[in-house]
């Protein structure tokens, strides 16, 4: 599979809204906590891939401020254990796979037990220079622009930032992503159209990809499959394909540019 993608036209960023747990534990009867063990399972599986491929960059929507507020605490407390006990386990895999850890998010809201072990792991990782995994926790985008905005008023009215000077590039450098390029791909599991207030002003330009395959049974192989998807794609970023010719508009009358009914 790996031979049939195209070196040239890889991605450098490909994030992944990982949706269906409940679902892939529901088809087989079995309770959603299930679900989420095996979804931390296929996590590993998919970061050394991306780990092989040589990808520069991956970030996974794991938690967002939606699931905190609005799931039972119980299911927030099973993941938030899940993902300690995933960081436990995995950071000397990680380190085999020269993978560093990363997060983003309002991540000082998490539990302290949790915020001791994502630095412990971003710090036993921090010398990798493979992919950088980025985990999305108590993550929102419309939350990241508003933090965003405040950082960026308070340099306006404390470190003399102008208001001519803020521009897509100084906005880019107030998000939680700032170190690292927008996304080339998202993919999203379980077959659901939408964005769920992930990255909103990353994926301006972003191919997507949705596939009804539930998060758990997701692996390696079908993050290539997309990867294929995509390269199949032509990215033109609002502009025209390469080789179009453009219509001589400027020499049509005005009453003929809207077609007659
Ligand atoms: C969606 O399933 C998934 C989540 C709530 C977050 C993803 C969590 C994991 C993959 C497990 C833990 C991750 C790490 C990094 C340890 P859902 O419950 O919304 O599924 P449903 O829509 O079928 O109910």
């Amino acid at each position: 599979m790996y031979r049939r993608l195209d070196p040239e036209r890889m991605p450098h960023h490909v994030s992944i809204i990982m949706d269906g747990n409940g679902r892939w534990a529901g088809r087989r009867s079995l309770r959603r906590f299930l679900g989420h063990q095996q979804g931390a399972e296929a996590v590993q599986y998919v970061v050394e891939t991306a780990s092989r491929i040589g990808l520069p960059w991956l970030t996974l929507y794991a938690f967002s401020l939606e699931n905190n507020l609005k799931r039972p605490r119980t299911e927030v407390n099973f993941l938030m254990r899940l993902l300690k006990s995933y960081l436990t386990n995995n950071v000397k895999r990680m380190n085999d796979n020269n993978v560093r850890i990363r997060y983003i998010g309002r991540t000082a809201e998490l539990p302290e037990e949790v915020r001791e072990r994502m630095h412990w792991a971003e710090d036993a990782t921090r010398k990798n220079t493979g992919t950088t995994l980025t985990l999305a926790l108590n993550y929102g985008a419309r939350s990241e622009l508003v933090d965003a905005f405040r950082a960026l008023s308070r340099e306006v009215q404390h470190k003399g930032l102008r208001l001519e000077d803020i521009d897509e590039a100084e906005i880019h450098r107030h998000l939680y992503t700032s170190y690292m390029p927008d996304p080339d791909l998202l993919i999203r599991t379980s077959g659901e159209m939408r964005v769920s207030n992930f990255l909103l002003w990353q994926i301006a330009y972003t191919e997507i990809f949705v596939t009804d395959r539930l998060w758990p049974d997701f692996r390696g192989i079908h993050m290539l499959e997309a990867i294929e998807d995509y390269q199949r794609r032509e990215r033109r970023y609002g502009g025209l394909s390469d080789g179009t010719e453009s219509d001589d508009v400027e020499s049509l009358p005005t009453n003929q540019l809207v077609a007659g009914r």
